[in-house]
């Protein structure tokens, strides 16, 4: 995963001393890395990063409530939570689940462009746009119609892996992403007739009735807690007949839960419970995993619903 997100205090020394305690910490001495966290953050009180460094710490010291506690002031110091301290109170149980900070996901892929494809692709053995691929014309061909189509929307279309899995089978390719750097990789392909920064949501609700008759998310709804609003207006968006398809990671019990890796894994039957109350058709639904992690598949969905 991409370096973690830095962000300068304003003051050299509180800063030197943030570097040094990182070296500490990284050679395992975490009492002493705390301890230079602390008068970094006694130089600078709003210094982000060294609240957020020192939560996981604390967490690693298992000084749960000390932990809380830096995650909250990391969280204060920057009110859009770039580093993602929400994320790390809902893990650690202080607070219930609920959505990504977008400008934590932005500052993650923005980070991670540059060595996206490698990493994901080569290291982690990415294989989401392939299995979204053949799942759409397998629905396709059980209701006898060609797998092509006129316009389609890449949510969270990244680099753009998912539209050079269905370049020849779409005319007009429109990507929406959080991320710039990760949009300009995108625009590099030539593949997209529009491409958008903006939250998948927000970007959806800017398009008209029955505006695309395919709707993908490779690898993107792992990042939203609640599918429920997206899915409903993709039903808007497509006309009767259209599909969305999508992967998201899985897990054996009900509903959505927040997994260690910071990605989101959405139940089976919370999936069949949301496309049905969104008025979506399942068309299928594979216990298929589109990414490892340390060597092993992780559980994953490749579903398709389409508009009665
Ligand atoms: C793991 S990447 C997958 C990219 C691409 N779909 C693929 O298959 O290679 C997830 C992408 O989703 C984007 N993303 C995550 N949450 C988003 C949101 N709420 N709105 C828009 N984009 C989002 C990220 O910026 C990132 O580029």
């Amino acid at each position: 995963m991409p370096v973690r997100l830095f962000l300068s205090s304003g003051d050299l020394v509180a800063d030197r001393r943030f570097d040094f305690a990182r070296d500490l910490q990284l050679k395992g001495d975490l009492v002493a890395a705390a301890d230079l966290l602390l008068q970094a953050i006694e130089l600078a009180p709003g210094f982000a990063s060294a609240w957020f460094t020192l939560g996981g710490i604390r967490e690693r010291l298992g000084e749960r409530d000390a932990a809380i506690a830096a995650f909250l002031k990391a969280r204060a110091a920057d009110s859009d939570d770039r580093h993602g301290a929400s994320l790390r109170l809902m893990l650690i149980g202080a607070e219930t689940l609920s959505g990504m900070p977008p400008a934590y996901v932005r500052a993650l892929f923005d980070q991670y462009a540059p060595k996206f494809e490698t990493a994901l692709v080569d290291d982690l053995g990415y294989r989401g746009p392939a299995l979204l691929f053949k799942a759409v014309l397998a629905a396709r061909a059980a209701v006898r119609k060609p797998a092509f189509f006129k316009r389609a929307i890449d949510l969270g279309c990244g680099t753009g892996l998912a539209a050079t899995a269905f370049a020849r089978e779409v005319d007009h390719f429109t990507g929406i992403d959080l991320s710039p750097r990760m949009i300009e990789r995108a625009r590099a392909t030539g593949l997209y007739a529009e491409l958008e920064v903006a939250e998948m949501l927000e970007g959806l609700r800017s398009k008209p009735d029955a505006g695309a008759d395919l709707i993908l998310a490779a690898d993107a709804f792992v990042y939203l807690a609640d599918l429920a609003p997206v899915l409903c207006e993709a039903r808007r968006v497509l006309p009767a007949g259209g599909l969305v398809a999508f992967t998201v990671e899985t897990h054996g019990g009900d509903g959505v839960i927040l997994g260690e890796g910071l990605r989101y894994a959405h139940g089976a039957n919370y999936v069949r419970d949301l496309l049905k109350a969104a008025g979506l058709a399942l068309s299928r639904l594979e216990e298929l995993s589109a990414r490892n992690e340390d060597n092993t598949p992780v559980p994953g969905l490749v579903v398709v619903a389409a508009k009665g």
